[in-house]
This record gives C-alpha cells, structure tokens and sequence, in this order.
C-alpha cells in the first residue's frame, strides 16, 4: 500500500479553517469541495491515459485521454457525498458509484447498507471518497468490497487520518494495489473513535446536524 500526504500550504490552511469549531456548515461544505479539488490531483497522478491524435490549429500532434474503461469514484455514504463534486469537477467523464457503509451495533464489523455499483469491476480504477480515515473499519470493507468485485487498483482520497486507522488499513489490504492520499496525519483517536485533533464528524458538520 501507498500512502501519500498531500503536504501543501494551500491544502493545511483550508484544513485549519475547516478543523475550527467557529466554521459554519456551509463554509465547511464549500472547503471540503475546495480540499477534494486539491487531492484528486494529487490522487490522480497514476489516473490510466491512452495516446489520441488531434490537430491543433498549427500541426498535427498526440496528446493522452483518460483510458476506457472509464474510472469509477466511489463515496462512502454518508460524508464522502460531500467529497463527490471536488473530485467530479476535475474528472467529469468518470463514473461514479455509492456504498453506504455502517458500523453493525451487535457485532462491530462494519456492513454495507446501500450499494450501487457495477457487478463487474474488473480492469477499472476505483477513487474512493472518505473524509476520515479513523480506525480504518469500513474503509477498508468498502476497498475490499471493489477488490472482490474486480477491481484492479483502488486509491482512497481521504481530508484526515489517524495513524491507528493507517496501521489497520496497511494490515488489513497488505499485498493489494491501494492507495491513500490524505490531507493529514493527525496524532490520534480518542476514546469515542474520534480523530485528534480532527475536525469533529464530519457527515455532522456538512449537513448542519451539529
Ligand atoms: N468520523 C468523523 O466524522 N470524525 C472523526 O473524528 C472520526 C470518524
């Protein structure tokens, strides 16, 4: 697995604005756009493009599109929804797909409650959308749910991580072709799950249910 820290000053002063109690939800909705714009360029750096011949209005020349089959974004229901236009605005011709996943109360293993996917992944480049990268749980069901329906190479694009949840992530999908792109490490979860110094929930703070 790879991980990558998008370390930009433009990326850590929107974080800053959007990890404050004082931002209102619709300052945070708009910044989790303007972060997600920001890391989907990191994350589509390995995006698979194939040659195409085009005139210019001087010369001929070859340029790259984005290879069929047609990437796929995926968010996680229900904060990465929040995550989905940064990233369609900078890939509009990718597919995009939804899996809702929840924690099962009696048991504690993350399960899917909503899904809407191709039944056939297989060859396609899957971008998944989690604001928060915790303990890793459904994170890593939702990634292994793409990986058993074929996916080939899975990259999860996530605004803040704790390093518990990296660990559990790194074991759980050792062996895979996964990548994380994060905004930040932060130091730690606490007690209730919650990632430190963190931003709060985040699903709470878009959709003003604070
Ligand atoms: N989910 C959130 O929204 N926030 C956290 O800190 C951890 C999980």
């Amino acid at each position: 697995m790879r991980v990558h820290v998008a370390d930009h000053p433009l990326i850590t002063h929107k974080l800053t604005v959007l990890r404050d109690v004082n931002t209102p939800s619709p300052v945070f909705r708009a910044l989790v756009e303007e972060l997600m714009t920001l890391l989907a360029y990191e994350g589509t750096r390995g995006v698979r493009v194939e040659p195409v011949e085009i005139q210019t209005p001087v010369s001929p020349t070859t340029g790259v599109r984005i290879a069929e089959p047609r990437p796929l974004i995926v968010p996680i229901l229900r904060a990465g929804l929040g995550m989905l236009e940064g990233m369609t605005k900078l890939v509009p011709t990718a597919e995009v797909g939804f899996l809702g996943m929840a924690r099962n109360e009696e048991t504690l293993e993350p399960t899917t409650y909503a899904e809407r996917l191709p039944d056939d992944l297989t060859g396609r480049q899957c971008f998944v959308l989690d604001p928060m990268l915790a303990t890793g749980g459904s994170l890593a069901a939702a990634i292994e749910f793409l990986l058993k329906r074929g996916a080939t190479d899975v990259t999860a694009i996530c605004i803040l991580a704790a390093p518990e949840g990296l660990a559990f992530i790194e074991k759980e999908l050792e062996g895979h072709d996964v990548t994380v792109v994060l905004g930040a490490v932060d130091e730690r979860l606490n007690e209730h799950g919650y990632i430190v110094p963190g931003l709060g929930d985040a699903g709470d703070r878009l959709y003003g249910t604070v």
